[in-house]
């Protein structure tokens, strides 16, 4: 996989809103269930930040990515202090882990970065597969109008030696979005320029509650993610939905 090659070099010192963004979420969403948890699988797990801070409460960690960079950038990090963290490079949509799990987390639009929209389906069995009776999946999803608003702007991010362009497109045909990054990188006097592409499936509330009473979660609640977000911040409510479902504690 080609995606989240450049990106996750940089990734840590773009993103740290999400960081901060991410944690006030979970605490208040998830705090109450921590107690009951002693092992948990962070989906996507991207360069292994939520990880660390899931293992630094004391919880034994499977984290998960597709992205064989994100995946070394995550073990990296493990290897410096050793937390009980399980690197495994796997496809959200059938990735296994070796005991079930008493919650998933999937954030940061992760889930919408499968390639096909029947891949949802996929993805909640894996998850509920992966998940003790009772077990909890949490995770947040792009919704349409977050493709429509916010993708086709032009965002500029400039680090020490890097320059990121990117922007993006809805397709309402395929119901599809992409963003288009150009990453100068400099090198001595030169500037190199490099190309990567991501590309995100869009699905409706009802889509995503359907999938997943399907694969067999019991209950699903759903928070408009902009009652997180500071005043001013780029995410508008209907933008991002954060979900939390409880698999059925019978199966
Ligand atoms: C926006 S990043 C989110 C990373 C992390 N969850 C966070 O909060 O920072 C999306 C992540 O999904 C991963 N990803 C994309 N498709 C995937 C798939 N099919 N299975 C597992 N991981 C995937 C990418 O490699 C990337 O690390």
């Amino acid at each position: 996989m080609k995606t989240y090659r450049l990106w996750a070099a940089y990734y840590d010192r773009i993103f740290p809103f999400a960081r901060s963004w991410g944690a006030v979420v979970r605490e208040q969403l998830l705090d109450p269930l921590l107690p009951n948890c002693t092992t948990v699988c962070d989906l996507a797990c991207g360069t292994g930040t939520t990880a660390m801070e899931l293992a630094q409460l004391g919880l034994r960690v499977y984290a998960v990515d597709l992205s064989p960079t994100m995946c070394e950038i995550t073990r990296r990090k493990v290897r410096r202090t050793r937390p009980p963290i399980t690197v495994i490079q796997a496809d959200m949509r059938s990735f296994r882990l070796p005991e079930p799990v008493d919650l998933i987390t999937c954030e940061f639009d992760a889930i919408n970065h499968v390639p096909h929209k029947q891949d949802l389906a996929r993805v909640a069995h894996a998850a509920a597969r992966a998940l003790k009776p009772g077990g909890h999946f949490y995770f947040d999803a792009n919704n349409l109008l977050a493709f429509q608003e916010v993708w086709p702007l032009t965002w500029r991010h400039e680090l020490p030696g890097v320059v990121i362009v990117s922007h993006g497109r809805y397709d309402a045909e395929r119901e599809r979005a992409y963003n288009l990054a150009e990453f100068f990188i400099r090198h001595g006097k030169l500037w190199e320029r490099h190309l990567e592409r991501i590309e995100q499936v869009c699905w409706n509330q009802k889509e995503i509650r359907a999938a997943l009473r399907e694969a067999g979660f019991e209950s699903v609640r759903a928070h408009d993610a902009a009652r997180f977000f500071p005043p001013g911040s780029m995410i508008d409510r209907g933008h991002r939905t954060i979900y939390l479902a409880r698999k059925n504690r019978a199966a």
